[in-house]
């Protein structure tokens, strides 16, 4: 018998790292961010002087990424080789960074099986780009959640408004649209819904409704 996996893709700013997080607590399942291995791997980049384009040297870095994710006082908490990288790796630029690593074959066939082996009893929920197409295209339950281009660049203005950082909301919805465009073209695992997958558009949904509808949807799938 596999353990079940729910797989939550979708562009960026859609609500899913939200979405997922509270799925995972509800159902007592594990919790992938796919994302962030990206992030790291672009991080991890930059601290061992890597360039952006250097594939091969990426793809090692991506294979030997030493990371963890301990819970301490009840917050997860991001270590890259034991340092806390959690703010770093939120940023803006490092997205933009993470999404250009995302786009090299190689670095994703790196993280493929340490994504897979998150999938552990009693379940998962995956968040990502390629969960429901590739990573577990044999996952039960599949969402596709999306949101208005500026919904989300709205979203992400609040979210710096309440951490005390500055930012335009224009020049966020361009940088949106930009990493959009380069998640959807790429030639390796684009972003797309998987054909077996649910879509749910959030732009006029609370987070409350739109967990609602999801356990509704687990409990006559899953
Ligand atoms: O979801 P998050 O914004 O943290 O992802 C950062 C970048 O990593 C995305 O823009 C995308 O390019 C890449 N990514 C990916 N596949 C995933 C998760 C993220 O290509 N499964």
């Amino acid at each position: 018998e596999q353990v079940p996996v729910l797989t939550i893709d979708g562009p960026g700013g859609a609500g899913k790292g939200t979405i997922s997080s509270l799925m995972a607590q509800t159902l007592g399942w594990h919790l992938l961010d796919s994302g962030a291995l990206y992030r790291l791997t672009a991080h991890a980049a930059a601290k061992h002087q890597v360039a952006l384009d250097d594939e091969p040297a990426l793809a090692r870095l991506a294979e030997q990424l030493d990371v963890a994710f301990p819970v301490e006082n009840g917050v997860s908490v991001t270590l890259l080789e034991g340092e806390d990288v959690g703010r770093a790796i939120r940023t803006e630029t490092a997205g933009e960074r993470a999404s250009q690593v995302a786009a090299l074959p190689a670095v994703r066939s790196a993280l493929l099986q340490r994504q897979r082996d998150f999938r552990q009893s009693p379940g998962l929920v995956a968040d990502g780009r390629d969960m429901g197409t590739v990573v577990f295209r044999d996952a039960p339950v599949k969402v596709f959640l999306t949101a208005s281009a500026e919904e989300r660049a709205r979203r992400r203005h609040l979210q710096l408004q309440e951490a005390g950082v500055d930012a335009s909301l224009s020049s966020l919805l361009e940088e949106i649209q930009a990493r959009d465009a380069r998640d959807t073209q790429r030639e390796v695992a684009p972003l797309k819904p998987a054909d077996d997958a649910i879509t749910l558009d959030t732009t006029r949904l609370s987070i409350p409704e739109v967990v609602d509808w999801m356990t509704e949807l687990l409990a006559k799938k899953g």
